[in-house]
């Protein structure tokens, strides 16, 4: 016979003091999360969550963060992002907060992932973002992470075409932004968005098990955009190596 719902909750949460209620809030907030976010076609897909909890998960691990706290920060990290928002920092921030006192989450809990929500996003190529906890470094490494290689490509094409950028407009220079409200402003060709933003991510980084993956992820970003560029001229294939003159076939 099944279990009714409610009945289930309060068991668990008497059975284990903690863990078990803690896994409840957790299995309700995926579903919360997976139910606003399915289908979504700007790369801030359910799936873009997924990835983020599961690498944000594994580099806590390694460098000795709160899973709890990291896991929700990591599944609420894109519930009001500014960028749909209107440019609204606060969205973010506040509806992960409505969330998780509905869920009867603890105020500390509560607090600490909506400071990292608060300090996540990348703010421009000479704006700082540092991330004041482990759990923060950690969510913030495995969302930026998610930004760079062949995910990455894909979700910058998905996020330009869903505004209608142009894939790449040669005349017109990436830029360095100064400020948040410069790169909220920018409206430029998905290209630029490498330079502005993508190749930048390496050397940011919090942690040094993040460091690594993103190594090989921005040189693979950095064959795909010399690839791109030789067939842009119309130079692939014509070396007699058919390499298109990046050196990869
Ligand atoms: P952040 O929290 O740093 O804003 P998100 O995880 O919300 O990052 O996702 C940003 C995603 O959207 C990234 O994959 C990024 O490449 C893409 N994106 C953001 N701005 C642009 C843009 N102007 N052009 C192309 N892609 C963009
Ligand atoms: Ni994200």
């Amino acid at each position: 016979m099944a279990v009714p719902p409610a009945f289930l909750s309060t068991a668990v949460k008497m059975a284990d003091d903690g863990g078990g209620a803690r896994a409840e809030v957790l299995a309700r907030t995926e579903a919360h999360v997976r139910q606003a976010m399915s289908g979504e076609g700007t790369g801030h897909d359910w799936w873009h969550i997924h990835r983020v909890r599961q690498t944000a998960l594994r580099l806590a691990r390694e460098e000795g963060a709160d899973a709890y706290v990291v896991e929700l920060a990591a599944l609420l990290h894109d519930i009001a992002d500014h960028k749909f928002h209107g440019g609204d920092e606060t969205a973010g921030p506040r509806a992960a907060r409505a969330w998780l006192e509905g869920a009867g989450v603890e105020d500390e809990v509560i607090a600490h992932v909506s400071a990292i929500i608060a300090g996540l996003s990348f703010k421009g190529a000479g704006v700082a973002t540092p991330m004041h906890t482990p759990e923060g470094r950690v969510v913030q490494d495995a969302d930026r992470l998610d930004a760079m290689g062949a995910v990455g490509i894909a979700r910058a094409f998905a996020y330009g075409g869903s505004l209608g950028r142009p894939l790449h407009e040669p005349e017109q220079p990436p830029e360095a932004h100064a400020s948040f409200a410069a790169y909220k402003a920018s409206t430029g060709a998905t290209i630029n968005h490498f330079h502005e933003k993508l190749l930048l991510l390496r050397d940011r980084m919090n942690t040094a098990s993040a460091r690594r993956v993103a190594e090989g992820r921005h040189r693979f970003m950095e064959r795909y955009l010399a690839r791109f560029h030789a067939e842009w001229e119309g130079e692939d294939g014509m070396d007699a190596d058919g390499t298109g003159g990046d050196g990869d076939a």
